[in-house]
């Protein structure tokens, strides 16, 4: 049994910029969470600071607004009154402008709530304002003393902790002036995921793996960061950021410092955050001029209806950006890893915004064993077994490897073995910031980023901002449409190598076919397992009309034609589109032909493969004849659909 955690220490919190959003968002359900769960100590208070002139109590309505507060955004099951009248109650508000004079009489004002709490003189800065103020807090909170009496002082720093190395050299200074790095705790909410601090825990405290862990054994490792949405509103900021920035800098190269470092001498603060140092500080930074052999860029186009209508809006098009925009919103990078563990291995990383689907994920494939002990069995190929940690939405580790398919003959289908966190722990409830406070009120810095890990994550940026800088893409953007999977030189980018992104499929987007539509999930994870993936060459012909059907299609990359039996066009279908799945009902002529217009990468559901599902699940194939009558008007029985 798991021992109980012990309580936060006392403190008073002192946040920056309480009047913002991300207060009423974020950090007040995280608070209340750590409420609930019996994490915050009694001896609390918070302190928001900002430059309205408004009262506790206006503070208080604020932030537990029926519409805009915590009973909105809380996260968990219930919203519990009684505990989140006594977590409000402690909030307290004080109108300052950064300035000495203001400062001492924020002193003072914490000095009272301390002894009426009894927070034993901690203090807790949290900084939740633009990063051209944290120099200048940093200086003002030294200047009116508060660094003086007895308890600690530390200072949660949000991102982004600069824009590009200089800048980022110049904030560690200015905060590093009158405070020491063990007072400083820079927030990266993809360290308070537990699926990213599970990294750790899978990689060290299991035997098994970690012998594997190397370019002996491993192909590549993949990173995948893809969202769904599109800037949302957020323009303005994005637009001086972009996905490098945005993304990669900070969440992604976190990521790779976990899933790649050395085994830390133990699990304290500073030995995990020497490792991930040392590994950033081994992946090779690149000379501006090999940045295009090594890195992709792209930014979303618009979207249009059918009938030719806009549909979504292009990034440049979005409200608070240039109309010219160069910003990126999308990257590819391959990394290399100059150690003795990773030399040879390359790494790969991916993230955007309005692709087709959400989903971050680790893929780590391992190296083919050799296929000729199966000479003489027809099987010409062997997959290779590939450990896949879904970090969101999908939580979980996911081990795919060739099993034999039963019969008297030797086949083999990719199968896997599967740990997802709802079905051994409770949901985590959790917005993430939860553990980043608590972390910090008991003085543990693990999962906060350090100075000198921020620079090596700058420096290896670095060369790619002054490439884009130096050579703004102009018309060659926008070059992805929205919902796709990005630019297609993304994909030659990892095909040059002879390897292709692994695409991690998710139910949701099976159930984008009506055959589909809310049925089980461990269906449809068995129809995702027998997917297989099959490329086809601009202009080859997918399906011919009158062709016997026997397989659904689902389109990786690019885009194919459909024309009737006449050749006359019927419709164009991209990415994320799907044909053909009545072949998996009826074993009819097909009607239409289908021709790839570009290169195409397609997922394929073979019937044979289709009907052994229904045939292991019974119960499967009687849901599935029904729907077949409700949304295609198919009449076919369950008994049917388990036979080819
Ligand atoms: C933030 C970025 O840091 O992370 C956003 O600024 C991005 O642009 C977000 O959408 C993604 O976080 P998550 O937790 O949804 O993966």
């Amino acid at each position: 049994m798991p021992t109980p955690n012990p309580l936060s220490e006392p403190c008073v919190m002192i946040i920056f910029g309480a009047s913002g959003d991300l207060t009423k968002r974020l950090l007040v359900p995280a608070l209340y969470n750590l409420a609930c769960d019996g994490l915050l100590s009694d001896n609390f208070a918070v302190l928001g600071v900002g430059r309205s002139e408004i009262t506790d109590t206006q503070f208080r309505e604020s932030m537990t607004g029926e519409t805009d507060g915590l009973p909105k955004f809380h996260t968990r099951k219930a919203y519990d009154q009684p505990q989140a009248d006594k977590l409000i109650n402690r909030f307290h508000f004080q109108s300052a402008n950064i300035a000495v004079e203001d400062f001492k009489k924020l002193k003072e004002r914490v000095a009272a709530l301390d002894v009426a709490c009894g927070a034993q003189g901690n203090v807790l800065f949290y900084f939740a304002m633009a990063p051209r103020f944290f120099g200048p807090l940093c200086d003002t909170l030294h200047a009116a003393g508060f660094q003086d009496g007895p308890g600690w002082k530390r200072i949660i720093v949000e991102k982004p902790f600069g824009t590009d190395l200089p800048s980022a050299l110049k904030l560690n200074d200015e905060i590093l002036r009158h405070w020491r790095e063990d007072q400083i705790f820079r927030v990266d909410h993809y360290l308070g995921k537990e699926t990213v601090q599970n990294l750790l825990a899978f990689r060290f405290s299991n035997g098994m793996f970690e012998p594997l862990w190397n370019n002996q054994h491993i192909d590549n490792i993949q990173f995948n960061v893809c969202e769904s949405v599109d800037v949302q509103g957020r323009g303005g900021y994005y637009d001086s950021s972009g996905v490098l920035r945005d993304m990669i800098q900070n969440h992604m190269f976190q990521m790779l410092s976990y899933l790649c470092m050395e085994p830390p001498g133990s699990f304290e603060a500073d030995s995990i955050r020497n490792e991930k140092a040392k590994l950033l500080e081994s992946v090779r930074v690149y000379k501006p001029e090999e940045v295009p052999q090594y890195v992709v860029r792209g930014q979303y186009g618009p979207s249009f209806h059918e009938n030719g209508e806009l549909h979504q809006p292009g990034y440049r098009q979005e409200k608070d950006v240039k109309p010219d925009s160069g910003t990126e919103t999308f990257a590819a990078i391959k990394l290399h890893i100059d150690n003795r563990r990773w030399t040879g291995v390359p790494i790969y990383l991916r993230s955007g915004k309005a692709l087709w689907k959400r989903g971050t994920e680790i893929v780590v494939t391992f190296k083919h064993p050799p296929v000729a002990v199966l000479r003489g069995t027809g099987i010409e190929k062997l997959e290779h077994n590939r450990l896949i940690f879904h970090i969101q939405p999908k939580q979980g580790i996911e081990l795919i490897f060739q099993a034999k398919v039963p019969g008297p003959t030797l086949q083999l289908q990719k199968v896997d073995m599967s740990f997802n966190y709802g079905n051994v722990f409770k949901a985590s409830r959790y917005t993430g910031y939860e553990v980043m406070f608590y972390s910090c009120m008991r003085g543990d810095a693990t999962l906060f980023s350090r100075g000198d890990l921020v620079k090596a994550a700058w420096e290896i940026a670095q060369p790619l901002l002054d490439y884009w800088q130096a050579n703004p893409p102009g018309d060659s953007f926008p070059n992805y449409a929205r919902n796709s999977w990005g630019p297609p030189a993304a994909n030659a980018l990892v095909e040059r190598d002879g390897r292709h992104w692994y695409e991690v499929i998710m139910p949701e987007v099976l159930e984008r076919l009506p055959l589909f539509q809310g049925c089980e999930p461990m269906f449809l994870n068995a129809v995702i397992m027998s997917l297989q993936s099959r490329a086809f060459s601009a202009g080859e012909t997918i399906i011919k009309a009158g062709d016997t059907a026997g397989e659904m299609y689902l389109i990786c990359r690019g885009s194919v034609e459909v024309t009737d039996k006449s050749g006359k066009h019927l419709k164009h279908l991209r990415e994320g589109d799907y044909f053909g799945e009545i072949g998996l009902l009826l074993s009819t002529p097909r009607t239409a032909n289908v021709n790839a217009t570009t290169q195409c990468d397609l997922f394929i559901l073979e019937k044979s493969a289709f009907c052994r599902i229904m045939e292991d699940n019974p119960q499967f194939a009687e849901s599935v004849a029904t729907l077949a009558k409700e949304r295609y008007n198919i009449v076919v029985s369950g008994t049917d659909l388990m036979h080819v």
